[in-house]
């Protein structure tokens, strides 16, 4: 019988370094192999991970960054889930949804976060939206050594994940620091 996943949320500086170097392995081969995704050379830091392992090998894993960008001009709090990734062995189980949903849990429970946002492109937006996330379609812009950038709108979206009562403000999102 197969073995149920151990699932943890770990600090990410806690990481060992040849499990970080494993999985920049595959995040290399996987997303940001993606047209939607290979401009961007600075990546806002994770400061959680949800990582989960069979027989302490991971499975799949999702990062957690806590944060303040502005929308529409005003600072607003919430916290980015990013680097969604099945191994490819382990893909098609849920092991993605089980680790975005620990990650919305720990944003909301331990963080106090009011959203989850996160970038997908359009391909995986149905995925999130069985998931419970909402495209915000604005314009989304972020800032990388070299200077401003932005997303093309026709191969990356925002969705956000409420956590609390507060309403999505309108307006343009700019991350006000490397995306993610
Ligand atoms: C996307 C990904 C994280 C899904 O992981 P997973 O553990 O297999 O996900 P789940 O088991 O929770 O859900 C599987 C569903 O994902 C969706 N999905 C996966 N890859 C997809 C793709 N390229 N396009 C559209 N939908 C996709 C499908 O609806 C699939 O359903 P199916 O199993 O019935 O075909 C995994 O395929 C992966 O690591 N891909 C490479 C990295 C990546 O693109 N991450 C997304 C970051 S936004």
């Amino acid at each position: 019988m197969e073995t149920l996943p151990d699932v943890q949320i770990v600090a990410s500086h806690t990481l060992p370094q040849d499990l970080i170097e494993e999985l920049d392995h595959w995040y290399d081969r996987t997303l940001l192999a993606d047209p939607a995704y290979v401009h961007v050379k600075d990546w806002a830091l994770a400061d959680w991970i949800v990582l989960i392992r069979f027989d302490g090998q991971w499975a799949s894993v999702a990062e957690i960054m806590d944060q303040v960008i502005r929308v529409g001009g005003q600072p607003q709090r919430v916290a980015g889930i990013s680097g969604v990734m099945t191994h490819p062995d382990r893909r098609g189980q849920g092991l993605a949804a089980q680790a975005v949903k620990a990650a919305l849990d720990h944003a909301r429970d331990e963080l106090n976060a009011p959203f989850g946002l996160l970038t997908s492109t359009h391909k995986l937006m149905p995925y999130y939206r069985n998931l419970g996330w909402t495209e915000v379609p604005v314009r989304l812009t972020f800032t990388q050594s070299d200077g401003p950038s932005r997303y093309d709108p026709a191969l990356v979206t925002s969705m956000i994940y409420p956590l609390s009562a507060q309403v999505w403000p309108n307006g343009d999102i700019d991350f006000n620091g490397p995306p993610w």
